[in-house]
């Protein structure tokens, strides 16, 4: 079961890879059974220009590209986070909940978009407009997506780290749309800050998706900034060599709804690249795991976890 819906397995794809409803569909029929269709906005928003993907090696300062491609293990991303229109995705959308099986659950993931002289309200009023035609469209569930720069402030922070701010978004969307509500989450700084913002964000989410990336620099071996242009020094950092790091967030977690804190879906993201990872977050009592980099480059990963699980039962 996932929020409330039975679903023929718990694994899944996370935001990004599963650009519209062919991609959506395709990777149902490779055995995904949990499905993210890729951030979408209220807007039409180009990607940055290419390259948007370099393989890295994650080192203890900074991600530096490498020059193997490490079996595509560990990647920086700088996409932009670009948007279809929104007449487009929401037709979109529509085909891909068509195009899914029984026992599949289909995530529309959601991002405001910050005007020039916009305030709090009005990203948070955009917000709540894209869940609520993501719902329209036949979402199971709404992924607010919030490990993206707060525009609101100078000293750059999340806009999940800015709780405040986090906790209008959700309680707009949620008290917009009827369908479940997801707060995507990044990297918290300490334990903490981890289970104060569940805390505080709590009432207004059905579930927890973390951990979006570890946000890095990223050089080329030469020093030099490794994606080209105006913000574009940092960039997401995923994949294999991220599962430490993430899978110790999503197991504090964990810990705080065993503990009794709050009784909360939690979606485990971050460096699952392999199935025994994947077993091993499922294990621990995450609702889902769910994959990017190893489904881009993987796609029988789902096979493969199928294959154990039967081996299991019989
Ligand atoms: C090519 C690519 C595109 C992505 N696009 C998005 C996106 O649109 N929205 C989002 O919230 N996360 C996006 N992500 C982040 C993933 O959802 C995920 O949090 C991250 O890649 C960590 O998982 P992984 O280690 O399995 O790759 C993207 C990741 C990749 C690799």
């Amino acid at each position: 079961m996932l929020l409330g819906r039975p679903v023929s397995s718990s694994l899944g794809v996370a935001a990004g890879p599963l650009l519209n409803s062919k991609w959506v569909e395709a990777y149902a029929r490779l055995g995904f059974d949990v499905l993210t269709y890729a951030t979408v906005r209220s807007t039409f928003q180009a990607a940055y220009a290419l390259p948007n993907i370099r393989h890295v090696d994650n080192r203890e300062l900074a991600a530096v590209v490498s020059r193997q491609a490490n079996n595509g293990a560990t990647i920086a991303v700088s996409l932009g986070e670009p948007s279809m229109e929104p007449d487009v995705w929401r037709k979109d959308v529509r085909r891909a909940k068509e195009r899914i099986g029984r026992g599949q659950f289909l995530i529309v993931s959601v991002i405001g978009t910050p005007r020039p002289g916009g305030d709090a309200e009005a990203l948070i009023a955009d917000y709540a407009r894209c869940a609520g035609w993501a719902a329209e469209a036949g979402a199971d569930a709404i992924e607010i997506h919030l490990a993206t720069p707060d525009p609101f402030v100078e000293q750059p922070q999340m806009i999940f780290e800015n709780v405040p701010l986090a906790a209008r978004i959700l309680h707009r969307t949620r008290t917009t749309v009827d369908a479940p509500v997801l707060a995507r989450l990044g990297a918290f700084k300490t334990p903490r800050l981890l289970h104060e913002t569940a805390t505080r964000l709590a009432p207004w989410a059905h579930g927890y998706v973390l951990v979006h990336s570890i946000n890095r620099k990223v050089f080329d071996d030469k020093g030099a900034p490794a994606f080209e242009g105006h913000g574009r020094e940092r960039a997401d950092v995923v994949g294999a060599q991220t599962f430490t790091v993430a899978a110790r967030q999503v197991a504090e977690m964990l810990a705080w709804r065993k503990a009794g804190a709050w009784d909360r879906a939690i979606l485990a993201v971050g460096g699952i690249s392999t199935v025994e990872r994947a077993r091993e977050v499922l294990r621990e009592g995450a609702d889902a795991a769910l994959v990017a980099t190893a489904a881009l480059f993987d796609p029988l990963f789902a096979a493969r976890f199928r294959q154990v699980r039967t081996a299991e039962v019989a």
